[in-house]
């Protein structure tokens, strides 16, 4: 409140920023003159300890005694759930310096762990569990004057993991809404993996509403209203298709050749999405960066995954054995006929093909027996005895004999069978050049860009792979 002539800068500046009287009541806004004993005579006057005051950081200690911070600005308090003040935010009126200044940690206050106007906005989330947050104090207080009062503010820092677990107890969706210009940054980056590793859960609990650039949300609903605001969050982007978005146009952006932007475009898909939606991501970054559908699926990134230890959600390397893409590759199914036909090459090539390259499980249970039973098998009918147990892999073991013989591709003595067993480690090579290639380029690439230096070991690996590889 401020009533008065000496509020009158502040009614003014609120006017301007058009909020309403009511606004200021809910939201408990106030002013610190302009004065550096206004607070302190006041206090005084009241008997409050001046020592309390400097602790809870309203008033400084210099060499001749107290003296108030906040000079002429608007006061902007955070209220706990519990219905305490816990701190300020104090807006300079006009374009003082800083914009803001806010209440450092204090005996009930830790900086970053609380969030701007929950006291308000929890009881508006009640229906749907759902939160909005916003970057700055008065966006907030513009959104929740125009009615949309499930929305809080990240206050004075960028958005922490203490903020996010807070959330939880009252939402199980959030719309993180970013001004239109941050959207894209680190920052923004930050806080969507922050609220995405809070709030894991089924469906997309966290969701990104970006603003149109130049707008924040305080701007953008005071020019267009409410209903608009809604249709944006109606529009917001889940988190993960908003990561996969921001990577898809920093690839475009590149214009890089097909050849090069596969392996970047698979890499994405493996770090940003669980393993049970890359189908689904696969043939949407595939149209967004117009490559073929196919081949991204197949690409070695993906499709023979074995190789790479995937990615968890949390940041932690899974198992090497998860993936369980379910058509074989063609070599996984080259290599299974082949020794089921002849099962003591797998004596020879065991060693060579490792069954870690197998993406396809089934295949890499039946491949990985055979290999570790090899030297025992002569026939074909002995590796059936292997799978004897296992009905399941024993039908997958027949159907691929029976397809095997009555398709084109057959091998028909034991040269021609090692012979093509040569050919896939030829192959499964050049594949691991290749992409070390890419890897390095990518890797090199950076470092020049970052104008760091590049040692003598990588170089020399590159370029003895490019000398390799041009063969
Ligand atoms: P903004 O500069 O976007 O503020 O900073 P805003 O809320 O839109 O303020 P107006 O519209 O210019 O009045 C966003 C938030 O970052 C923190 C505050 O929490 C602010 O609300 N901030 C910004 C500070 O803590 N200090 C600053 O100097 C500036
Ligand atoms: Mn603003």
């Amino acid at each position: 409140m401020f009533a008065g002539e000496r509020g009158a800068a502040a009614r003014a500046y609120c006017a301007k920023r058009g909020f309403t009287a009511a606004t200021i009541e809910r939201f408990d806004l106030g002013y610190a003159p302009d004065s550096w004993s206004g607070l302190v005579g006041e206090l005084e006057g009241n008997g409050v300890d001046l020592g309390l005051a400097a602790k809870a950081g309203l008033v400084k200690s210099g060499q001749r005694g107290y003296y108030d911070f906040y000079r002429d600005r608007l006061m902007v308090p955070t209220y706990a759930t519990t219905g305490e003040v816990l701190a300020f935010g104090g807006r300079a009126i006009g374009d003082g310096e800083p914009k803001y200044l806010n209440t450092a940690t204090t005996p009930v206050y830790t900086k970053g762990h609380h969030l701007f106007a929950l006291n308000l906005a929890r009881r508006a989330a009640q229906s749907d569990r759902t939160l909005i947050v916003v970057e700055g104090y008065l966006d907030c207080i513009a959104l929740h004057q125009a009615g949309i009062e499930n929305t809080v503010a990240a206050l004075g820092t960028s958005f922490t993991a203490e903020q996010a677990a807070e959330l939880r107890k009252y939402a199980d969706y959030i719309y993180l809404c970013f001004d239109g210009d941050a959207a894209g940054s680190g920052a923004a980056t930050k806080a969507i993996d922050i609220a995405s590793n809070t709030l894991e859960s089924t469906g997309s609990p966290v969701r990104i509403v970006t603003l149109p650039s130049g707008d924040d949300p305080d701007s953008f609903v005071r020019v267009h209203g409410a209903g608009e605001f809604r249709r944006l969050l109606d529009a917001a982007k889940p988190a993960i298709e908003f990561k996969i978005d921001a990577e898809i146009e920093q690839l475009r952006a590149g214009f890089d050749s097909p050849a090069r932007i596969m392996p970047k475009a698979a890499g994405l898909i493996r770090r940003l999405a669980p393993r049970e939606e890359w189908d689904r991501w696969v043939v949407y970054v595939a149209n967004r960066l117009q490559v073929n559908v196919d081949d991204l699926r197949n690409s070695r990134f993906l499709a023979d995954s074995a190789n790479f230890a995937p990615r968890a959600r949390n940041g932690m390397p899974e198992s090497r054995h998860v993936s369980t893409s379910l058509e074989p590759l063609s070599f996984e199914r080259e290599v299974v006929s082949i020794l089921l036909e002849e099962p003591l090459l797998a004596v020879e090539y065991g060693e060579r093909i490792g069954a870690s390259r197998f993406s396809n499980a089934v295949y890499r249970r039946i491949y990985e027996r055979i290999v570790g039973a090899a030297g025992g098998l002569r026939t074909t009918a002995d590796v059936f005895g292997l799978f004897a147990e296992d009905q399941g892999i024993l039908d997958v073991v027949v159907d691929l004999g029976r397809r095997d013989r009555s398709s084109a591709v057959r091998y028909g003595d034991s040269e021609e069978r090692r012979a093509h067993l040569e050919r896939v480690v030829e192959r499964l090579r050049l594949n691991d050049e290749r992409e070390r290639y890419r890897e390095l380029s990518h890797l090199i690439d950076e470092r020049l860009t970052c104008g760091e230096t590049v040692s003598e070991e990588l170089r020399g690996e590159f370029e003895t792979l490019v000398a390799k590889l041009k063969r």
